[in-house]
C-alpha cells in the first residue's frame, strides 16, 4: 500500500478542515442531534480554531495518504494541551480518524503506530485516549491494540453531555 505521513502545517488547514468536517460527520452524525453537530463543527473545526490548534507547539497533527488521496488524520497532544490534568507522563490521541471509503484497510492501524512512534521519540511512558461509550467500533479497536479502560470523563457534544471511557497504553 502506498502510504505516507505529512505533518500538518499553517498551509494544509483547508484541507484538515475538510477532512476532519467529513469524518467527524460520518462518524456521529446518524447518533446525534443536527443542532449538536453544527456547534461542534462551527467551535472546533472551524480555520481559526484549527490554525490555532495548528501553530499549539504541543499539539500535532498528522494526515495520511494513500496515493494521492487523503486516507485519515491523527491529532496528538502532550503535556498541557492534554484535555485531562496530571498526564505528563502521557501522549494523548485526541483524534484518530480515516474516511469511512478507507476503514478497514489497516490505516486506522498506521496512524495508531505513528502516534506509539511519536510518544518513544519524546520518552513518553504511555498513550491515552477518551472515546465515546457508544463508539463500540473505536472501542474494539483500541482494546485490539493493547488499551485498557483506567477511568472515564465528560465530552460536550453541543448541549449534550457525553460519557467517554478513558483508555491508556503502557509503552515501557
Ligand atoms: C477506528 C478506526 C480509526 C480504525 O481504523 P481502520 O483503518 O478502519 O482499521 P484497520 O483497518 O487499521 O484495522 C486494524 C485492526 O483493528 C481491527 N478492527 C477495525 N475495526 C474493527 C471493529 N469494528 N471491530 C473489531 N476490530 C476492528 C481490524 O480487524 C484490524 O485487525 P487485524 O489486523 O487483526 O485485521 C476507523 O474505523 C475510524 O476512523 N472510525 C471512525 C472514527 C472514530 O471512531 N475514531 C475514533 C474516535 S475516538
Amino acid at each position: 500500500m502506498n502510504t505516507r505521513f505529512k505533518k500538518v502545517e499553517a498551509s494544509d488547514v483547508a484541507l484538515l478542515q475538510e477532512i476532519s468536517r467529513k469524518t467527524f460527520l460520518e462518524t456521529y452524525a446518524a447518533q446525534n442531534t443536527a443542532e449538536n453537530m453544527q456547534h461542534y463543527l462551527d467551535k472546533d473545526f472551524g480555520l481559526e480554531s484549527l490554525l490555532a490548534q495548528i501553530n499549539n507547539p504541543d499539539s500535532g497533527f498528522h494526515l495520511v495518504w494513500l496515493g494521492d488521496q487523503p486516507a485519515g488524520y491523527l491529532k496528538v497532544n502532550t503535556g498541557l494541551s492534554q484535555t485531562e490534568p496530571n498526564m505528563e507522563q502521557g501522549l494523548e490521541i485526541e483524534r484518530i480518524y480515516v474516511l469511512q471509503e478507507f476503514q478497514g484497510m489497516k490505516i486506522g492501524q498506521l496512524l495508531f503506530e505513528h502516534s506509539i512512534a511519536i510518544a518513544r521519540k519524546a520518552g513518553k511512558a504511555y498513550i491515552w485516549l477518551g472515546v465515546w461509550e457508544e463508539n463500540g467500533k473505536a472501542i474494539a479497536f483500541y482494546q485490539k491494540n493493547g488499551f485498557v479502560q483506567f477511568g472515564t470523563h465528560v465530552f460536550k457534544l453541543g448541549g449534550d453531555e457525553q460519557t467517554d471511557f478513558l483508555m491508556k497504553l503502557d509503552l515501557k
